[in-house]
């Protein structure tokens, strides 16, 4: 999710670096790198902070030469420092490399080129590739890379250089974009178009396991199985500014289609080979684990209904009482916690000052606190025992979405980490779980590839002038996030409610002009959510159901189907949240709002 830029032709190479780094600036970052080849070296800057410290750094001393790469990062592994910043050079320094994604592999091949002499520097995953290019380099760049990405696993694109082949960039990448922006006797490496969009128009899109040696005067692709592989060439149309959406309308639309990446960089690497859940963030053991008696949630807004899915998922499988409380109220509330307790907190952004306030009481009590966040090197993860991460990349839009389901993907894995620790599933069950939750990614694709239906029901409810959403045990969560982001971007007013609880009082308010939403995929109480359905409808409501395919019955009793693939019930939560994420993002474009900055909302709430 960081920015790359390489470039080879003959203008000032970190002109062009710089131009195209600022035009990846809107994904966010925390620090930027270039590596430039001198005359016969290579000489690289990285700042901390903005590219415009960068900037400042090359005005004072200015690298000259017409070959280089640059980057800006977005914390995985390490603190946003200098150190950690990209480019990263192997022992020698004639080799630098930008990368993004994630290398799962990196501790072992970290202690193997260790044990092998090579010299260290920084805490990222990254660098262990240069290193490990440099064991493989015998005179030819372009072979020592390839050797070289044969033994990464996880996700990667990379540009690479080498002082002694100084006209050449090589370029590879495995489920991380990569493209090459073709120009005349000039040809720019970038993660993403917009940084090509100021020399060319003209692209080359590099494919998963494609090794490509770039030059000025030509790009030459090989494929993992080393086969010579024309690249798709696009003549892109697009402004500066529907490039950086990647041609989507708006930054919410682009994050709620990034939703299967976010949720397999999540669970990327989660378990092994064994059958064992990685978790080694928790740097528990396994009988400490065991020990936990009580698991408390804190968190604010999507965070907070991630935080209820959570604790179905957790006692379900792990079989430990879990409270999830809005971080203003826990604070306050003179929780009952101890050192057997675990505390969970959950932010996006890791800089809610509630949910640190909570992180804080949590530890005076004298309980652990972990943090599942998206931001490495945030607040929360300074102030917490542990952090999980989630991988979801930058979210731009104000309204929480992929990090949403990132969100419960992690927490997910937290949930059979305690069972598998208590013993509370048995070996077959953790495995079949986690089958299912592996295929979680390409279930969010199916929903995404087939949306037609959700436009058409939204159109008819842009009038609307308040909603109900209903769902019952894993769908009320689902329901609450799926009012919120209704409320939050179209401004209809829209309420959340356990269906069971409907008739205690919001059925008063139903109207053929009321919308109600029903999350009514397959479980153990589906028969009742479809009585549910039948008690709004009999008040004239109009009624919305998200229901699993094949599932023809519930037809008769909802004006509108939305449906997802089946799951199992304990899953269900992250394929019915996106066709919510939909309808508020439909009704709420067709009302003409901003979707991606909506009134009144910050995207990081710092203050109580
Ligand atoms: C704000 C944002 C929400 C987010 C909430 C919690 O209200 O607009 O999208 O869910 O804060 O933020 P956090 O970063 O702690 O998850």
């Amino acid at each position: 999710m960081c920015g790359i830029v390489g470039y080879v032709g003959p203008r000032q190479a970190s002109d062009v670096l710089l131009g195209g780094l600022a035009r990846l600036e809107y994904r966010g970052y925390d620090s930027a790198g270039v590596a430039i080849i001198g005359d016969a070296s290579i000489d690289v800057e990285r700042k901390v902070g903005k590219l415009a410290n960068l900037r400042a750094a090359l005005d004072d001393a200015p690298l000259v030469g017409s070959v280089g790469i640059g980057h800006t990062r977005w914390a995985t592994h390490g603190a946003p420092t200098e150190a950690n910043a990209h480019p990263h050079t192997d022992c020698t320094g004639r080799i630098a490399i930008v990368h993004n994604g994630i290398i799962e592999n990196y501790s072992e091949l970290r202690e193997e080129l260790a044990a092998n002499g090579h010299a260290l520097r920084s805490d990222t995953d990254t660098e262990t590739v240069a290193h490990l290019i440099e064991s493989y380099y015998t005179g030819d760049i372009t072979d020592a890379v390839r050797r070289a990405v044969r033994r990464l696993e996880g996700s990667y694109a990379l540009a690479v250089v080498h002082a002694d082949e100084p006209g050449t960039i090589v370029a590879a990448r495995k489920d991380s974009p990569l493209v090459v922006g073709a120009g005349t006797d000039e040809n720019i490496v970038a993660s993403d178009i917009p940084a090509v969009l100021e020399y060319t128009r003209d692209v080359l899109v590099l494919e998963d396991g494609d090794v490509a040696t770039v030059t000025a005067g030509d790009v030459v692709v090989v494929d993992a199985g080393g086969a010579a592989r024309e690249p798709e060439r696009l003549h892109v149309e697009w402004d500066l500014a529907a490039a950086e959406k990647g041609g989507y309308e708006d930054f919410m639309l682009k994050e709620i289609y990034e939703q299967p990446t976010a949720i397999r960089e999540t669970l990327r690497g989660r378990m092994g080979a064994d059958g064992t859940v990685q978790l080694s963030e928790l740097d528990m053991t396994d009988a400490e684990v065991a020990a936990i008696d009580r698991v408390f949630i804190v968190a604010c807004g999507t965070s907070y209904h991630a935080g209820i899915v959570a604790k179905s998922l957790i006692e379900r499988w792990a079989r430990i009482p879990v409270e999830v409380d809005v971080s203003s109220e826990f604070r306050y509330r003179d929780p009952i916690v101890d050192p057997a307790t675990l505390v969970v907190a959950i932010t996006q952004s890791g800089e809610t000052a509630d949910t640190l306030a909570g992180v804080r009481e949590a530890r005076e009590l004298g309980a652990r606190a972990f943090a599942i966040t998206n931001v490495v090197g945030s607040r929360v993860t300074r102030e917490s025992d542990g952090v999980i991460y989630t991988h979801a990349g930058p979210e731009i839009g104000v309204a929480a979405t992929k990090t949403f389901t990132a969100q419960i993907a992690a927490l997910s894995v937290l949930a059979l980490k305690l069972a598998q620790a208590r013993g509370a599933l048995s070996p077959e069950r953790i495995a079949s779980l986690w089958e299912e939750i592996s295929l979680l990614p390409e279930v969010v694709e199916a929903v995404l590839a087939d949306t037609d239906g959700i436009e058409a029901c939204a159109a008819e409810y842009t009038g609307a002038v308040s909603s109900l959403f209903l769902g019952r045990g894993i769908g009320v969560p689902v329901a609450m996030e799926g009012a919120l982001k209704l409320k939050e971007i179209s401004y209809i007013h829209a309420e959340a409610y356990p269906a069971g609880e409907m008739k205690h009082g919001p059925i008063a308010l139903i109207t053929p002009e009321v919308p109600v939403v029903v999350v009514a995929t397959q479980g153990h109480t589906y028969e009742k959510v479809v009585s549910n359905i039948q008690e709004v409808r009999a008040r004239g409501a109009r009624v919305i159901a998200v229901a699993t395919h094949g599932d023809e019955e519930i037809a008769r009793h909802a004006e509108h189907v939305l449906y997802v693939p089946r799951t199992s019930e304990a899953i269900s939560a992250i394929p019915a949240t996106v066709p919510m994420q939909l309808l508020a993002y439909h009704i709420a474009k067709m009302r003409g709002c901003n979707v991606d900055q909506p009134r009144n909302l910050a995207k990081s709430v710092t203050v109580e």
